[in-house]
Formats: structure tokens, sequence, C-alpha cells
């Protein structure tokens, strides 16, 4: 498995986004338990999480929980960055609603700690700016985190290139990752991309494939991924998640599966080699 860089961790340059494992249409622990395992088995070492990752408003942490109890039950599980985020909410009511106030990150943090059976967090995101708490706030509360060893390594999620910069500052030059929403759907974090290649910052682009509902249509929807895939006798997923490879060595994409087959065909994009044509193709389209 080829791997990419996350801080000072080298991680597989694809990782598994579990967020379907736990949210609206989620399946059964067995299954999710057998996804995680395929991806651990085919050599994953990243996997992205966030505490508020649930369905039920009694339930949170039930994404971390179900990571937490994957790895402990797999021979590799200690070799796995868990990429987990502190900064959303779900009341239950099928909404995400922020608090991105130092109190309520640390609180989570401490949460998600424990739910996740570690000493340190391998990597600690700031999910989403809150509009009514100023930025340095809730970043100099993940500074806080990193300064007394509760995480190990700091990142942001949702952030614009201002914010990239100013995060970056206010962590005193720590920031390993930015994960922000890209895909053939979704194009407008190109910036944000290319600052991180700028910066050396890790890129981690989420819903990929261009989100749970969009993402078996992704050939349907965008012709040229169909085509490229065509002329290689590979999935159209396959074909968009090494486009993202192909963009950067600082781009991490973290594609979600609730089944052991969608996270193999996933994974086998760092074995997919495009040509240049082809990104073209792709790139002009998209
Ligand atoms: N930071 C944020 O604000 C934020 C927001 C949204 C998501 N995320 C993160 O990003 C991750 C990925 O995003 P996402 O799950 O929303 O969307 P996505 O990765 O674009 O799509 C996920 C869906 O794609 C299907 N899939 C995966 N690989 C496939 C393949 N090779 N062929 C066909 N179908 C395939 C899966 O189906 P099955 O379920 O059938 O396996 C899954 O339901 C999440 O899991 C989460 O960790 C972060």
């Amino acid at each position: 498995m080829e791997t990419r860089r996350i801080g000072d961790v080298d991680v597989s340059a694809i990782g598994l986004g579990a967020m379907p494992m736990s949210i609206e249409g989620r399946p059964d622990e067995a299954r999710s338990l057998a996804t995680l395992h395929a991806a651990l088995d085919a050599g994953v070492t990243l996997i992205d999480t966030a505490d508020a990752y649930h369905l039920h408003a009694d339930e949170v942490g039930h994404n971390e929980t179900l990571i937490a109890k994957a790895l402990a039950s797999h021979d590799r599980g200690a070799d796995v960055l868990v990429a987990t985020k502190g900064g959303h909410l779900r009341p239950g009511n099928g909404s995400w609603t922020q608090d991105g106030s130092p109190a309520h990150l640390k609180a989570a943090c401490e949460a998600s700690l424990r739910r996740l059976g570690v000493e340190a967090i391998g990597l600690y995101q700031f999910h989403r700016p809150d509009p009514r708490i100023p930025y340095a706030d809730s970043v100099g509360a993940v500074r806080e985190l990193l300064d007394e060893g509760k995480i190990r390594a700091a990142g942001i999620s949702n952030a614009d290139p201002e914010q990239i910069r100013q995060a970056d500052d206010i962590l005193g030059g720590r920031l390993v990752s930015v994960q922000n929403q890209f895909s053939p759907a979704f194009r407008s974090s190109e910036p944000e991309l290319r600052l991180c290649d700028e910066l050396g910052i890790a890129f981690l682009p989420w819903s990929p494939l261009g989100g749970i509902s969009r993402a078996r249509e992704l050939g349907s929807s965008y012709a040229p991924f169909a085509h490229v895939a065509e002329a290689h006798g590979v999935s159209p997923q396959r074909v968009c998640l090494a486009w993202m490879l192909a963009k950067s060595p600082v781009v991490v994409p973290i594609p979600g599966a609730s089944r052991p087959e969608t996270i193999l065909d996933s994974l086998a994009a760092t074995d997919l080699v495009l040509t240049a044509d082809q990104l073209a193709e792709l790139d002009a389209t998209a």
C-alpha cells in the first residue's frame, strides 16, 4: 500500500471514512466491523471519524466506539492513525449543530480519549468554524490540547485559505492537515488544496465520491469518469480517487464505506495510473 504523510506519521495513501457506519442508513454492527477489518487487512492505516458521527442524541461517539472495538480486535489495530474531530453536535433530529467554544472542545476531546481508549489522540481536527466563536479561540483550544499532550497532531476542517494560514500561525507551524469537501461535484476547495501543497500540509478530501447519496451515480453523473473507467476496466469511483491522488502528494482521500467491497475497490486506486491525457480530460470536465 502506497503511503503518504500526515505530520510525521506515514499513513495509507487512502484512508477509510467511517461516517456511513454511524449515521442515517447505517448497517448493523457486524457489517461495520467486517468493513473496518477488511480495510485493516488491506493495509489501511488511516481512519477518519468524529464524535458527532452518530444518529440518536444519546449515542455521541457511536463511530469512535465502533472503531475502538474494531482496532482492539485486529492485530494491526495499533498501526492505525485515528483522526477524530470535535466541534459538531447531533441533537438527534437529523440536524448538525455546532459548538466551537474552548470549553466544549476540551470536554469533547476528553470524551473522545475515553471512547478511543488512548492516552493521546493521533489527529484531532476542529470540525467546522463556529460563527459564534472567534476562530482564534477555537484553534487556541486545539493548541492547548496539543501542548498538554492530549492530542499528538492538530488538523482543521471546512477552512478557507485565510483560516488555514491563521490556524497554522496559532498552532506555531504545527498544523498537519486540512479536511475539506472535494469531489467531481464540488471543486471549490481547489485553492485550499493548492495552499496545502505549497505549505506541505496534508489535504484530506471529504465526500470524495460526491457523498453517501450520490457516490453510486458518479459514473452516470460524470461521463469522463465512466469513460476513463471503461478504458481501465475499473469503477468510476476508483478513477475519481486516482485522479485526486495525482493532484498532489499531500492529498489523502478518505472515501466513506459501509461494506467491505466498496472500501476494497476504493483502495485499489493507489495502483491505478492515469495518463496525462486522462487526467486532463477529468480535470476539464469535473
Ligand atoms: N469534515 C467534514 O465536515 C466531513 C463531512 C462529510 C464527510 N466527512 C468524512 O469524509 C468521509 C467520506 O465522505 P462520505 O462518506 O460523506 O462520502 P463519499 O466518500 O463521497 O461516499 C461514501 C459512499 O460511497 C460509497 N462508495 C465508497 N467507495 C465506493 C466504490 N469504490 N464504489 C462504489 N461506491 C463506493 C459507499 O457505499 P457503501 O456505504 O455501500 O459502502 C459510501 O456510502 C466520511 O466518511 C467522513 O469521515 C467529513
